[in-house]
């Protein structure tokens, strides 16, 4: 695997490979990888000649200066692990060759901006375009694969393309989960042995009103999730939210493609979970 610091060696070495036809598949991480990161790159892999993933804690999209901070950075592990993955590159730039002192970005993303994490997390989208529309600039993927782990970041990005007319296909991959339904996340390993049991309750309660939803109205789903969440010790609900697929709007019983949306802390843990109802 080629492993790439700046800007301008990965450009060159990515400038060579489409110059002799090659398409490129790339998949962007902040790094402390596990089974769903891997399953971006292997669906990159089944689609593309070539496969570039970045790693990259981007400052801009933390609002927590202790959640940044404490974020892993198992860097020889991750490069391990892409190895075996058969990645082919690694852009792992330092924050300095992202960003130049005292930049300002600001795109006009609408409601989606504000709702559900907007809310919870101001500037955050701000600072996931700005990042991926650097790494797009830099990388020019033919296709770029991203979770739906991450829903409303999938949607955000979607807008991104289409504001600024980026030539990539985006690609949404399903959310892996660990055998008893937790999603998968780089913050899971902060999670103590207990919080580890309670955060189970997130999928426990996605897949029970999923399973319920035919059967009865939204605003009895939400008490009965809200209820169910709240009831589990040291887990602390943000939200649970049905919403538009599309939009992120909150969904009522005529919305065609419904999400189902959570965020909670689990002890001092956050956690985002969602699956999609129909
Ligand atoms: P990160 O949290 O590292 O996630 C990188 C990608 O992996 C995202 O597209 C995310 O949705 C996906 N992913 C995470 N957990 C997953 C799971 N359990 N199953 C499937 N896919 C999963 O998301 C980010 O980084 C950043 O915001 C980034 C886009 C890199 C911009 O900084």
């Amino acid at each position: 695997m080629k492993i790439f610091t700046t800007t301008r060696e990965v450009q060159d070495y990515l400038a060579d490979l489409r110059n002799n036809g090659k398409t490129t598949g790339f998949v962007a991480t902040m790094g402390a990888l596990h089974r769903g990161h891997l399953s971006l790159i292997a669906q990159a892999k089944q689609h593309n000649n070539v496969v570039i993933c970045s790693i990259f804690v981007n400052p801009t999209q933390f609002n927590d200066p202790s959640d940044l901070e404490k974020y892993p950075r198992p860097i020889e592990k991750d490069t391990q692990m892409l190895i075996d993955a058969g990645c082919d590159i690694l852009f792992n730039p330092p924050v300095n060759e992202m960003y130049a002192a005292h930049e300002h970005w600001h795109l006009q993303l609408g409601e989606i901006e504000h709702l559900l994490e907007g809310k919870f997390r101001p500037g955050h989208y701000q600072g996931v375009t700005q990042v991926v529309y650097k790494l797009f600039n830099i990388i020019k993927p033919d296709a770029a694969y991203f979770g739906q782990k991450d829903y409303q970041q999938f949607m955000v990005i979607s807008k991104l393309v289409v504001l600024m007319h980026l030539p990539v296909k985006l690609v949404m991959c399903p959310i892996l989960r660990e055998d008893d339904g937790l999603a998968m996340s780089s913050r899971n390993i902060h999670l103590t042995a207990e919080d580890r049991q309670h955060s189970l309750v997130l999928s426990k309660t996605l897949f029970r009103i999923r399973d319920e939803f035919d059967a009865n109205n939204i605003p009895a789903l939400l008490d009965e999730a809200a209820a169910f969440i709240n009831a589990e010790t040291g887990v602390s609900l943000e939200y649970f939210e049905f919403a538009d697929s599309e939009t992120l709007q909150p969904a009522n019983q005529n919305t065609k493609n419904i999400v189902a949306l959570v965020a909670a802390r689990v002890g001092k843990t956050r956690l985002i979970d969602n699956i999609l109802i129909n």
